[in-house]
């Protein structure tokens, strides 16, 4: 958080606590802080001050308390005002050296810390610079990867002939860098600057102009002071942007810039913002900032334009609203997000256009489905070898309940791919490939590297994300928006059945043209027109389910059976349970049960059964009957007109309803109780359900 109008140093610490809790579903293990002190009686940053770093292990909560009671040390007043200042601070998720205040970012050079930074990502080559550095006299208090990254600046920094300008220096420590990053870098060297800089992690970048009464005068029009003879260039973005907005005559501007890894932080803010793009690197300074790009490491930086977008995200969406949790809050809109989803893309009538055909008139002339961000490219994977849905965690359970509609709509082979896995085997992939990379965050460093793979062999690469502006929306060729709001709720509910809804729709377009599909094709599309409601009535299910999840939860483990699409269910259920609740649960191919999962039934283990009335219902109704005559205990989720089901079950077992939808969308109702189901066992485990120890909402590392 950079700014150059007056604050308190509370104010400051406030906004950046508050940015940090918007991204603590990010990683949440330990947190820290670094602000200036000592400043002068005119609220100047003092040239001798040396940036104050607080860190703390645990929750961002325990970071606050923790810097309330420090800075009563520190003699000065918070409520002090201060002219400009550059804070940062970090929530972890641990990748090198465990959760503990020492490896808590940021991390500093010593003795005075000259500099300070803070990094999401991982730096692969930190071993060798490390020993270097040691070598050269450096010493390490962390087993952090980042702890290279301040101690190489100072190292530089300390044999430069002459001064060079901040951006210069970091441009020079990052060209040494192997792997992912965003840095934010401050320095008691460069005091009341800021640097900023990224590679293959996010970093977004938001302003807010204001005007400040009590601030001291500046013009905002003052040219921008070359930095070096290396960095090229002399205007800045912050002018441009005055002069559009200019305050009256008189009155006194401020500006605040905010860096974070994503939008959610600083969309309170502002809705300004810039996705900065690889090797960019930002100077902050007086009221200004420039950005630099670097293409090559022989190559000086030089400064580029990005252009500034509005953000669409409302502050509302990252809000509990009235619910006591993300996750909870996220189930319970998945009527209106599913909605939102087809929003503008599916035409919402009741009924197929059969039934409402004007005589003379072709209703199928008027597709019933547009996805504007395929348009350009349906004829090329309409003709493609194969469809590869890659992606990880939840998103690849969404593919694989869209595999059987893919196959079926487009008769294309549909391929699945856990993208960790497919970058293990650099499993070969064609130019004449579709390759459709689902990712909620689009974000996740395995789904992209896949993604820079799949490009690099010639594939047409398409993404399914929910975030605007992501790594994985930028870089692939075309895609769809499930437009289902920011998830922040670590494990992934409504984007799950918007993305079952998202990659249906694709399967519709794609298949446009096939008239032996034409009645399937409605037949879906009129089942998506009911979703929503469907979804809905579903939701009614959970006073049931939390019943239900009060008679399990002191059970060590479950399975969950399903066959065909809901195999998919399956999986996603036991993934949802076991990633919240702890209790370890199994998703299980009702077609293997004989060759081996079998041999756990007793009548002890809860087995949740997903039977549904699609096509593997009489298959199901084996299955059951074979679970029965081993005493199984079990739970059965069927069609709310399924009578058959309510006979075999007899009242024995309990049975949860749910209303009948297309096969191809019975995936979407299905998992609903399941996702309540995890939910209401965690919570009555006493577990935090938004924060699952040792989970992340965004894996940006490999
Ligand atoms: C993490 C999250 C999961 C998510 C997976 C894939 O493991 O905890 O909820 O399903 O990443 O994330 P993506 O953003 O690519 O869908």
């Amino acid at each position: 958080y950079f700014y150059d109008v007056r604050h308190s140093h509370q104010e400051i610490l406030n906004t950046l606590f508050d940015g940090l809790r918007r991204l603590e579903y990010r990683g949440y293990d330990s947190a820290g802080v670094s602000v200036d002190w000592p400043v002068q009686a005119e609220g100047e940053v003092a040239p001798t001050a040396k940036p104050v770093v607080i860190k703390a292990k645990g929750k961002v909560d325990d970071l606050v308390k923790l810097v309330s009671e420090e800075i009563k040390g520190f003699a000065f007043d918070p409520k002090a005002l201060v002219k400009a200042h550059a804070g940062i601070a970090h929530t972890r998720w641990a990748t090198h050296g465990p959760p503990c205040a020492r490896n808590s970012h940021p991390h500093v050079s010593s003795p005075n810390h000259e500099f300070v930074v803070v990094h999401n990502g991982t730096i692969t080559n930190f071993r060798a610079l490390k020993e270097f550095l040691m070598k050269e006299g450096e010493t390490f208090e962390s087993e952090t990867d980042t702890e290279v990254i301040p101690k190489l600046c100072k190292f530089l920094y300390s044999r430069l002939p002459e001064p060079i300008p901040f951006p210069q220096l970091v441009c020079e420590v990052v060209k040494q860098l192997e792997g992912a990053y965003a840095l934010l870098i401050k320095s008691s060297v460069y005091p009341g600057e800021l640097v900023a800089c990224r590679r293959g992690s996010p970093l977004i970048l938001g302003m807010k102009y204001g005007i400040q009464a009590a601030a001291t005068p500046r013009t905002p029009q003052s040219p921008n002071t070359p930095l070096t003879p290396k960095l090229t260039g002399t205007s800045t973005h912050g002018p441009q942007f005055f002069d559009n907005n200019a305050p009256a005559n008189g009155q006194n501007y401020g500006l605040e810039l905010f860096l974070a890894s994503e939008a959610s932080a600083v969309v309170e803010h502002t809705k300004q913002v810039i996705y900065l793009e690889d090797n960019d690197i930002v100077h902050m300074k007086g009221g200004e900032y420039t950005v630099f790009n670097w293409s090559d490491v022989d190559s000086p930086s030089v400064e580029v334009r990005r252009t500034i977008q509005t953000l669409t995200m409302e502050v509302s969406q990252i809000m509990k609203g009235g619910y006591t949790h993300f996750m909870e809050k996220e189930i319970f809109e998945q009527p209106e997000t599913i909605a939102q989803t087809m929003q503008g893309r599916v035409k919402i009538t009741p009924l197929s256009p059969m039934k409402y055909a004007v005589p003379g008139i072709d209703p199928y002339l008027m597709p019933r489905v547009r996805m504007g961000g395929l348009v350009d490219h349906v004829s090329t994977i309409r003709r493609s070898r194969r469809l590869m849905f890659i992606a990880c965690g939840t998103s690849y359970h969404a593919a694989m309940a869209c595999r059987q509609t893919v196959e079926e709509l487009t008769e294309i082979p549909v391929v699945l791919e856990l993208a960790s896995d497919l970058l293990d085997r650099r499993c070969p992939i064609f130019r004449d490939d579709t390759c459709v990379f689902v990712s909620q965050s689009g974000e996740t460093a395995d789904t992209f590297r896949a993604l820079e793979y799949a490009k690099a062999c010639g594939a047409l690469c398409v993404g399914v994300t929910n975030t605007v502006g992501s790594a994985i929306a930028r870089n692939t060729h075309c895609g769809i928006h499930i437009n289902a709001g920011a998830e922040i709720g670590v494990a992934s509910t409504k984007a799950y059945t918007s993305q079952i809804v998202a990659i249906t729709m694709m399967a519709l377009v794609l298949s446009e043209d096939a008239i032996s599909k034409r009645q399937r094709r409605d037949e879906i599309i009129d089942s998506l027109c009911q979703l929503p409601d469907m979804v809905r009535r579903t939701l009614k299910l959970n006073d049931q389910i939390k019943q239900l999840a009060a008679e399990l939860k002191d059970e060590q483990s479950c399975l969950m059976f399903g066959r065909g699409r809901n195999y998919a269910t399956a999986m996603e259920a036991a993934l949802k349970v076991k990633e919240v609740s702890y209790m370890h649960s199994e998703g299980i191919n009702a077609g293997e049960m004989k060759h081996g999962p079998l041999a756990l039934v007793d009548d002890k283990l809860p087995i949740v059964v997903v039977s549904t009335m699609d096509s593997m219902h009489s298959k199901m109704a084996g299955v059951i009957q074979q679970l029965m005559a081993r005493n199984g205990r079990l739970i059965v989720l069927a069609n709310e007109e399924d009578d058959e089901m309510v006979d075999i079950v007899a009242g024995k077992y309990p049975i949860i309803q749910v209303p009948r939808v297309d096969d191809a969308l019975q995936a979407v109702v299905n998992i609903i109780p399941l996702q309540l189901l995890s939910y209401h066992l965690t919570t009555l485990r006493g577990f935090n359900v938004d924060q699952p120890r040792n989970l992340a909402k965004s894996v940006t590392v490999t």
